[in-house]
């Protein structure tokens, strides 16, 4: 997916869209077996499960970027993001509450009482390292093209694995809501990473800012998936 129409596009903007167009991510076993339909519900239990770690602390990522943005009108509109990644005047609404209830009521887990590993804890840990970076072309690279510009692909992805195991549509909400929204979420930070053009490094920091963020992805994906294949008695 672009944030924005091809037109509006700088070269350097685009050579950071390819970057994350030909990651190694999306050939990531993970996410073959899940567009291959290999995937059953205990897979997406054991691998949603870990990914709730993840998923619900995505406002402290943006919260953490927030810390580090000197203007005031691109803060305005981060907390207008926040603002919907909560629910609004809804809280019950936010979506780490709407994934909640798609483990609940989609996998039939605990959310309460899921254990995350190791791994999986170090991965949340460097996103908000990498989030709360100083260097901000890195920082809003990593979440606006690494992060917010690939999750409509992404989640493609998981609908058709969860599709294929049986999983009804209607307990999808979660994703379809990310495959066809927060596409607003996506241009503020595209806004702010334009606005940083002019700094130190901007080209190196914004490359690197998208890899890294797919980077850490890519070997979480890998972690999760030879899980799973250890749970299956394969590896
Ligand atoms: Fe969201």
């Amino acid at each position: 997916m672009r944030l924005t129409a091809e037109s509006e596009l700088s070269k350097e903007e685009e050579s950071l869209f390819e970057l994350q167009d030909t990651h190694s991510l999306w050939n990531n076993p993970l996410l073959v077996a899940c567009r291959e339909g290999r995937l059953t519900v205990e897979d997406f239990q054991f691998l949603f499960g870990q990914y709730f770690a993840y998923s619900r602390s995505f406002t402290r990522y943006l919260a953490a970027l927030m810390v580090n943005c000197e203007d005031d009108l691109h803060r305005s509109k981060l907390i207008a993001n926040l603002w919907e990644e909560g629910g609004g005047t809804t809280p019950e609404r936010r979506h780490s509450n709407l994934f909640r209830i798609f483990l609940r009521d989609g996998l039939g887990l605990a959310p309460e009482y899921i254990r995350f590993e190791v791994p999986t804890l170090r991965f949340v840990t460097e996103y908000l390292d990498s989030s709360g970076s100083r260097d901000i072309p890195f920082a809003t690279a990593f979440l606006a093209i690494g992060t917010e510009g690939l999750v409509s692909r992404l989640y493609q992805d998981f609908v058709i694995g969860l599709r294929a195991a049986q999983i009804p549509d209607e307990k999808l909400e979660f994703f379809h809501i990310h495959i066809g929204c927060d596409d607003d979420h996506a241009e503020t930070l595209m806004d702010m990473l334009r606005s940083a053009r002019g700094m130190p490094h901007y080209a190196s920091s914004s490359r690197r800012g998208v890899v890294t963020a797919m980077n850490l992805r890519d070997q979480f994906f890998r972690f999760l998936y030879r899980r799973i294949q250890e749970r299956q008695g394969v590896a």
